[in-house]
């Protein structure tokens, strides 16, 4: 049987009150119980977390936005992976390009992604670069990502890592353009080679590879099945239920018949 496809979604700073949360996150609980071929994570604010988790979706996870490394002290303002393993947070986002541009190093990432396995929660690990040049830099910046992030990271632990591929010209209000799926295959060809090299074969198979950077109802179908990726990282289009549904549902193949249809039509 095909694996599921793992569509989470990224609410970033957003929506404004626990109300419009709950409305939203019950909306998308509908909807992940449809599918028998997505596995939906909501990651919210962490203010939501709590009433969140109190709604007891079964067919929706939920998983927090960042995490910071130390189990305990005097960390004003900061979230331990303790804290958000005690709400059965199942995924933790790590290396968010928006992050990072708010000063988390690469350092830094390595410190969360290990504390978040410590906690026994899986690491959604985003990387991508800025810029694409003719030279091929873009992949040796994101090869790079890759390994500074799992330094001294344990093979056990790297099997249920999943590794976000979003090119940060691609994400948000000022994106650019969308990743184009060839774009896209080829990146995640250069994750699971890093990976096979870090680890091994088995290993880089394991890991779950998603695409992200305005994901939309329009293209979430083309990344997930002519550019071969394992899920999907949402940011916008994760706050309309409607869009939301419409995403979860591109993870179920089309019919055969269509596929032949669609092949007759190029003829
Ligand atoms: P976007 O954001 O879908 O709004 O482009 C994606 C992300 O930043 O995770």
């Amino acid at each position: 049987m095909q694996k599921k496809k793992l569509i989470v979604a990224n609410w970033k700073m957003a929506p404004a009150g626990t109300k419009e949360a709950q409305g939203i996150f019950r909306d998308i609980a509908k909807a992940g119980a449809g599918s028998r071929t997505a596995r939906v994570v909501v990651c919210p604010p962490f203010v939501f977390l709590p009433t969140l988790a109190a709604l007891r979706s079964k067919s929706v996870a939920l998983g927090a936005q960042d995490v910071f490394w130390e189990k305990d002290g005097a960390f004003t303002g900061e979230i331990s992976a303790a804290m958000l393993a005690d709400l059965r947070t199942q995924s933790v986002i790590v290396g968010h390009s928006e992050r990072r541009a708010l000063g988390d190093t690469d350092e830094m990432v390595n410190r969360k992604l290990r504390a978040v396995c410590v906690a026994g929660i899986t690491p959604v690990l985003c990387v991508g670069e800025s810029v694409r040049d003719h030279e091929g830099g873009h992949v040796i910046f994101v090869r790079d990502q890759i390994r500074a992030a799992l330094q001294g990271v344990k093979r056990s632990d790297a099997l249920r890592l999943v590794v976000a591929y979003e090119p940060i010209w691609a994400i948000g209000k000022n994106a650019v353009r969308p990743a184009t799926t060839e774009e896209g295959m080829e990146m995640a060809i250069v994750i699971k080679k890093t990976l096979t090299d870090l680890f091994d074969r088995a290993t880089a198979d394991a890991v779950t590879i998603l695409y992200g950077g305005s994901v939309d109802e329009k293209n979430a179908r083309e990344f997930l099945w002519n550019a071969g990726m394992d899920g999907l990282l949402v940011g916008r289009a994760s706050l309309s239920p409607k869009s939301f549904a419409a995403i979860i549902a591109s993870a179920a193949p089309l019919p055969k018949t269509s596929a032949v249809v669609k092949r007759r039509k190029h003829r």
